[in-house]
């Protein structure tokens, strides 16, 4: 799967001969022979007048740069380093704190997440890359508000959760039990105008509905066939409003019923599929083409700052372009922040959707870093051979990772290069015990972590091909 490995130290050996020669002819007080542009290593990056960082005041420097910045530092006197020298984990930390404490939470579509871009390409820029804003748009579905309150005979508040494809609307009527829902289960007169209390099982839940209104029923309820809630999926959008509630919640209902009618009003509102604009933030060398791409999403869940998911995996990124850009390394590498992950991994969708056949080609492979601040252990999943490659050097950095299947039904951007057929390798840490929460905060990331998942990430880019 390698497409090529070249151990490190003949190169870093080339580099400091590279280096030396550089200072002797300074020296000597002349110009070594192509110096075509002021950053002659770094055919990659841009002039340093053309990105600005539009963010500056978010997140100043507490550490000033710990290099000389590529594109200001004069051709003659580059010091090409081993990269991994360079790292540093709390300069990386600095990017937590600023998209997790200064930015806050960064959900799919919002304006925080597009601070977050501006903040992202800002901090490439002042690196001296050509970042771009790369905008994709997504389908989203979000789950409706709904209510379901039971007026008579007494007031009771019950915690509905709208099917998915759920009309939307609301209904007050008397409720009427039907069994599951099947054709022979509603009374031959029908339910005109009341609301169907049915069980969940044996008919899908669009027959359930579809026959409740045939019967006549204005809304539906199905209450739950085990122990707790549920949210039940339509095939196709309802004509009338249809909610699931627990076992416990249908069984009291089932009750009241059986000791006189039972009015309920019910509700649901919004829901619709809507389509919403994200951005990927992405550092191509001036061909376009990415021989590998380092990757990270930037966007959080709603409920919380997203400190190791992912504002960690982001500034691992951000620390690797700074050491490659600074040691004059990382030709053919692009850097790629996505956008809308935590929603359906819409920005790495459309990043790989994006590629041309070349392109596809020109691509050795990705590395993904996602959640790499919090925990103990190293853990790698993705394509076989580069796993177990990474993993099998990782110990020359005195790291001890697990290679791991991911754990079921969770996913992150690799899957959809290694979908497309794109070697990608996750690179995480296991157990955050706030994973997806309001204290999934920075207070929380190590930077000794960060430290180290940067050193896997150039790691894993010796292995996929980088000198
Ligand atoms: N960082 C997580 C995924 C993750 C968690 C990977 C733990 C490995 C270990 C990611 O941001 C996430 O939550 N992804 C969603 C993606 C889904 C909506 C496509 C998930 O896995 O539920
Ligand atoms: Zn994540």
């Amino acid at each position: 799967m390698i497409a090529r490995y070249r151990p490190p130290v003949p190169g870093l050996l080339l580099g400091s001969l590279a280096a030396i020669s550089l200072l002797l002819a300074a020296c000597q007080g002349s110009r070594p022979p192509a110096q075509p542009s002021p950053t002659p290593t770094l055919p990659h990056l841009s002039t340093p007048t053309l990105s600005p960082s539009p963010t500056p005041t978010l997140a100043p420097s507490p550490t000033p740069a710990l290099s000389p910045s590529p594109t200001t530092a004069a051709p003659t006197i580059a010091t090409p380093a081993d990269p991994a020298s360079l790292i540093s984990g709390d300069e990386a930390y600095r990017h937590v704190l600023a998209l997790a404490d200064d930015i806050g939470s960064r959900t799919a579509g919002s304006e925080a997440e597009a601070a977050a871009a501006d903040y992202i390409a800002g901090q490439l820029a002042s690196y001296g890359y050509d970042a771009t804003l790369e905008p994709f748009e997504m389908n989203l579905y979000v789950e409706p508000e709904s209510a379901l309150e039971v007026l008579s005979p007494e007031p009771v508040s019950l915690e509905p959760r709208a099917l998915r494809l759920s009309a939307a609307g609301d209904a007050t009527g008397e409720l009427t039990a039907a069994g599951l829902g099947g054709p022979q289960d509603f009374p031959a007169e029908g339910i005109t105008g009341r609301v169907a209390l049915l069980e969940r099982g044996e008919l899908n839940f669009s027959d359930k509905v579809a026959n409740a209104a045939a019967a006549g029923a204005v809304a539906v309820i199905i209450y739950n066939d085990e122990e707790g809630a549920f949210r039940g999926d339509l095939e196709e959008e309802s004509s009338i409003p249809a909610v699931g509630v627990s076992q416990a919640e249908g069984q009291r209902l089932l009750a009241l019923l059986a000791e006189e009618p039972v009015t309920v009003l019910l509700s649901v509102q919004g829901g619709s599929p809507r389509t919403e604009t994200s951005r990927n933030v992405v550092a191509r060398p001036p061909d376009g083409r990415c021989e590998e791409v380092v990757a990270a999403h930037y966007d959080s869940v709603e409920a919380g700052p997203g400190a190791n998911d992912n504002a960690s995996g982001t500034a691992v990124l951000l620390e690797t372009a700074r050491v490659l850009a600074a040691s004059g390394d990382g030709e053919g590498v692009c850097f790629v922040a996505f956008g809308a992950e935590e929603v359906g991994l819409f920005g790495s969708r459309s990043f790989v959707d994006g590629l041309s056949a070349d392109e596809r080609q020109a691509l050795r492979g990705m590395v993904n870093v996602d959640m790499v601040g919090v925990g103990d252990q190293w853990q790698l999943f993705g394509s076989e051979g580069l796993v177990q490659d990474v993993d099998g050097e990782a110990a020359s950095l005195g790291l001890d990772p697990a290679p791991a299947e991911a754990p079921t039904g969770l996913s992150s951007d690799y899957r959809s290069f290694m979908d497309a057929g794109i070697p990608a390798v996750l690179i995480h840490r296991v157990d955050d015990p706030r994973y997806h929460s309001s204290e999934d905060k920075a207070q929380f990331v190590k930077p000794q972590a960060l430290q180290e998942a940067a050193e896997l990430t150039l790691l894993t880019l010796r292995l996929l091909g980088q000198p």
